[in-house]
């Protein structure tokens, strides 16, 4: 029997194990962490990670041929497929601090693989690395002096969270990079064949080690420059009369451009998108060439702007002050369907309103109160750290409280923000809302959800990127 362990029981190592698993009854799959409150939630009822479908995989083969552990070193020693999906932080210090992946949990993995074990292994790199990464821990695992071989593959993940088993199932790709030699191109069909068992063959691609590395950068950084782009496009939108949502269908009915990625928003969130792009410019600039630096960097200049030109408009259209009202928070994670705050728009937004004294009622169906008060204290980056060594907050803020429900939040507010697409905020009693609310009742629409014309006929002030302005709002410009 194939026998795979993953090493990082994240949301990659997680929900990817458990679709092996499931497709591949006659692989046994061990997945192992060092954080045992994650694998022990992953082993209860409450998994540690919200992803729709997940649940129902993990229950059809958790004991089975899906095992969740802590013993890192009996797993990897038995595994004749070594995948690794641990936190690529951005480093925070030293070289290339701001920029560059910090690699130090992709390290301690691959020294505890190489001194652990006693037979051949494939090394699978799953996380999101830099190019040229894996020639690094060729070194470290070739350097064993032990005599064992190993060879190193590129599958990175191009899951979506939030779609992320449905992804799993029905991937657009599989991707795999090798080395161009016998043994490399005996590890890559060897992974291709664990693919193959639900994969159709022309949606597995193989390439060297490098393009699968970069191609992996490049497709988060394509994705999240689309975002970027009609998010430039929607400020432009505003100043001029044009509907943002008129012009995205318009651009994206031409088949060379496509219609998915193009909602404008108060911003792109999630644990990757900011930090692979920061690595690409880190990248681009170590090999000279500062121009693709700077211009991938613009992805994540207009993401910055888009959510202060938010806060900007809200503080500005509720007479350039939001001291001590109250203003409700819609939403809170980086995307609906997830659970994950990770870069979420909504911690750069409530601490820009919390920076003019606003007090904020925030409620999301899905993200706990200390998880929101552990967000808005943390210092940047602080997040990709496996959770026990990420610092605890040393307080709280008082003008932030959770709520559990969108009633309660707006109830008394002075405004509300809808900073995150969860479906139950499009079909709430607006009325009900806007008759417990003070006057004037402002609504500042970050995802675009809302029927804009209902709400005006009820009494609201709307906002909604990119769309023309309320006649209140015109007079009251917000420069970023
Ligand atoms: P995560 O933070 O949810 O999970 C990583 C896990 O690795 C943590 O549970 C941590 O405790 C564990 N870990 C760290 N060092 C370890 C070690 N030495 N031994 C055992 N366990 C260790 O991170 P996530 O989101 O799963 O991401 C992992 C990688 O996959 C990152 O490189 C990320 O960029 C990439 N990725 C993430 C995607 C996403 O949607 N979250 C999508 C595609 C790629």
């Amino acid at each position: 029997m194939v026998k795979i362990c993953c090493i990082g029981a994240g949301y990659v190592g997680g929900p990817t194990m458990a679709v092996i698993a499931l497709k591949c009854p006659s692989i046994e799959v061990a997945v192992v962490d060092i954080s045992v409150s994650r694998i022990a939630a992953w082993n209860s009822d409450q998994l540690p990670i919200y992803e729709p479908g997940l649940e129902d995989v993990v229950k059809q083969c958790r004991g089975k041929n899906l095992f969740f552990s802590t013993d890192v070193e009996k797993h990897v020693f038995e595994a004749d497929i070594v995948f690794v999906s641990v936190n690529t932080p951005t480093k925070t210090r030293g070289l290339g601090a701001g920029k560059a992946a910090d690699l130090t949990y992709w390290e301690s993995a691959a020294r505890m693989i190489a001194d652990v074990s006693k037979s051949d292994k494939i090394v699978v790199e799953k996380s999101t690395v830099p190019v040229k990464t894996a020639e690094a821990i060729e070194k470290i695992l070739t350097h064993n002096g032990k005599g064992i071989k190993f060879q190193i593959l590129s599958n990175p993940e191009f899951l979506a969270e939030g779609t992320a088993i449905q992804d799993l199932f029905n991937p657009d790709r599989v991707l795999i990079g090798g080395r161009e030699t016998p043994a490399g191109q005996k590890a890559i069909q060897a992974l291709k064949d664990v693919y193959a068992q639900w994969v159709p063959e022309d949606r597995i691609l193989t390439t060297n080690l490098w393009s699968a590395e970069l191609s992996k950068l490049a497709a988060n950084a394509f994705l999240a420059q689309r975002i970027s782009s009609v998010n430039a496009m929607s400020a432009l939108c505003e100043a001029t009369g044009a509907n943002v949502k008129q012009v995205s269908f318009a651009v994206g009915t031409d088949s060379r451009i496509g219609p998915k990625f193009l909602n404008a928003s108060v911003g792109f969130g999630g644990s990757c998108f900011q930090k692979d792009i920061l690595n690409l410019v880190y990248i681009c600039e170590c090999n000279g060439l500062p121009e693709v630096a700077e211009y991938w960097k613009q992805v994540i200049k207009i993401n910055d702007y888009q959510k202060g030109r938010f806060v900007n408009r809200v503080v500005a259209s509720m007479f350039n002050t939001v001291a001590n009202k109250k203003v409700a928070i819609l939403g809170f994670a980086f995307k609906k369907d997830t659970g994950d705050t990770r870069e979420t728009p909504a911690i750069d937004v409530c601490k820009g309103l919390l920076g003019d004294k606003a007090r904020l009622s925030i409620y999301d169906p899905q993200v706990t109160e200390e998880q929101i008060q552990r967000d808005l204290t943390m210092n940047k980056f602080d997040w990709d750290h496996p959770i026990h060594l990420q610092p605890m907050s040393p307080s709280t803020v008082k003008q932030v409280s959770v709520v559990w429900d969108a009633y309660a939040a707006t109830k008394d507010a002075h405004a509300l923000c809808i900073l995150t697409e969860w479906d139950e905020f499009k079909t709430l009693d607006y009325q009900k809302i806007f008759d417990n609310m003070q006057k004037p009742a402002f609504v500042f629409d970050g995802r675009n959800i809302v029927d804009v014309e209902k709400l005006r006929e009820i009494g609201f002030i709307v906002y909604s990127i990119g769309k023309p302005l309320d006649p209140w709002l015109k007079d009251m410009p917000a420069v970023a």
